[in-house]
């Protein structure tokens, strides 16, 4: 591995091992994906390897990753994830190509300006001080569940407010999941054959995707007839116009946005959140401090937006969180003409594959790797971090843009649930991230443990 400050000469190139005919490492990334994936570091700066014929690279040096994700036009939006994301989400933010992802971009980031994340917190103070009430002493909960559960009730009512129908929140929270795990296995069939068949699952998928569709048409068909800006995402999304044009988005624009947040937001806090409640049960230091600093910035009252700057620990805990387990485990670009990366030529249409749980875990960026320290994230030791080598949000313009949502919606969860309970694994439950649409921890029985 090179200092990260070079300026970008002599990188090494490899191939990564074990190919096989026809399928090349498509088996290998299909059956271990991060023990394949995070063993190719070692390798070179940038590795080739085969997903079928299709030449296929993984940058392993954030100097390159950053190349590619500044570099937005010739490192689009693409491969096989996404084009099979698209009969899903149609054109939002995420399956959206270069030239429309900019305006796009334009009209939907004010829905994340910090005057919104401020009121949207309010949502979320609310949510996760009513999910603190539902856990009973002694009685094991699903934490990835109820994780699930409480992201899916924030972005809900973040998006649509409170005069949204309590069974349309509970309609998001049953089929969002259905229709996460089904665009999962439609992205990993490199057949495309499993979802024509007539199986139950496809049934059940078809019909949360239609259920899911019918409720946005019906909520954003309600909004634009009253045109009352409820303060909430939807109301800034139609209030959007385009900077250069004065254009609107059309109902249909409006719609695809909503879903992509949902599949974007709900599941990737609430696998992080998960991870977090794991990490620290199995680190009682930093739950220790965790409690000791939600006790003393809160004293026993409900956490909101104006306590988060005080609640350090609580961020690195989530920071650090991130860093091991990051839900997008990886995604993808693909060239739009030939380019030239770490030295190397690559062709048009080759996919590069991005992977921050492959860049958060190489030694030389992050001493000791696989130890969970959210102290690497104090202000004098954070610095030391090189540039473009964390990077749980992505990076350049297609950055999320719901990043500061995110983070200020675990904190708040974080600390709301750890001022009243600590949660204990149930004895004998294992636990093993699966690399599935986010890195998630598969089930998590935990009991609650009154504080
Ligand atoms: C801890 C939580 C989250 C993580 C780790 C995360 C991670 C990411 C990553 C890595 C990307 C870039 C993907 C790429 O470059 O292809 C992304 C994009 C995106 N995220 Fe997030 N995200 C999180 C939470 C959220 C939330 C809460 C929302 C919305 C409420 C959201 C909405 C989006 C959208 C719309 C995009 C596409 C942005 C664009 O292309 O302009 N994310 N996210």
């Amino acid at each position: 591995m090179k200092n990260p400050s070079d300026t970008g000469r002599d990188w090494r190139f490899a191939t990564a091992p074990h190919r096989l005919p026809l399928v090349g490492h498509a088996l290998s990334l299909a059956r271990r994906p991060l023990e394949f994936l995070a063993g190719l570091p070692a390798l070179g700066d940038l590795v080739e390897l085969r997903l079928g014929s299709k030449p296929t690279y993984l940058p392993c040096h954030p100097e390159l990753v950053q190349q590619v994700l500044v570099n937005a036009r010739v490192y689009d939006t693409g491969g096989p994830v996404k084009e099979k994301a698209r009969p899903i989400l149609g054109n939002g933010l995420i399956t959206s190509d270069w030239a429309d992802h900019r305006r796009q971009r334009r009209m939907v980031q004010p829905a994340f300006h910090t005057a919104r994340i401020a009121t949207y917190a309010e949502v979320m103070e609310k949510e996760c001080a009513a999910h603190a009430e539902t856990w009973r002493a002694g009685r094991p909960v699903d934490v990835g569940d109820a994780m699930q559960a409480l992201t899916a009730r924030v972005t809900a009512r973040a998006l649509f407010s409170t005069e949204m129908a309590p069974h349309s929140v509970a309609e998001i929270q049953r089929s969002l999941p259905v229709m996460v795990r089904g665009a999962f296995r439609r992205a990993v069939d490199p057949t495309g054959v499993l979802a024509k068949l007539p199986l139950a699952a496809n049934r059940e998928f078809d019909a949360a995707l239609a259920r899911l569709h019918t409720l946005i048409d019906g909520i954003v068909g309600d909004y634009r007839r009253s045109g009352e800006d409820r303060g909430d995402l939807l109301s800034a999304l139609l209030a959007a116009r385009d900077e250069e044009d004065g254009g609107a988005m059309t109902d249909q624009e409006v719609h695809d946005q909503v879903m992509t947040l949902l599949l974007a937001g709900v599941e990737t806090t609430a696998s992080a959140l998960t991870w977090a409640w794991h990490l620290l049960a199995a680190h009682p230091e930093a739950e220790a401090r965790l409690h000791a600093e939600v006790d003393e910035v809160l004293s026993g009252r409900i956490p909101t937006y104006a306590d988060i700057p005080k609640l350090a620990h609580t961020q690195r805990i989530f920071t650090e969180t991130l860093r091991l387990y990051p839900p997008a485990w990886m995604f993808t670009r693909t060239t739009t003409e030939p380019t030239e990366l770490g030295g190397h030529r690559l062709p048009v249409g080759a996919d590069v594959l991005i992977s921050p749980y492959v860049i958060h875990r190489i030694p030389e960026l992050f001493p000791r790797p696989e130890v969970f320290d959210p102290d690497r994230w104090l202000p004098e030791r954070a610095q030391d971090v090189a540039r473009g080598s964390y990077l749980p949000f992505g990076g350049g313009s297609r950055k999320c843009i719901g990043d500061v949502f995110g983070m200020t919606e675990a904190t708040l969860a974080l600390a709301t649930l750890a001022s009243r309970w600590r949660l204990r694994p149930v004895p004998g439950a294992t636990v093993s991230p699966r690399a599935e649409m986010s890195l998630t921890a598969g089930p998590l029985p935990m009991v609650p443990r009154p504080r």
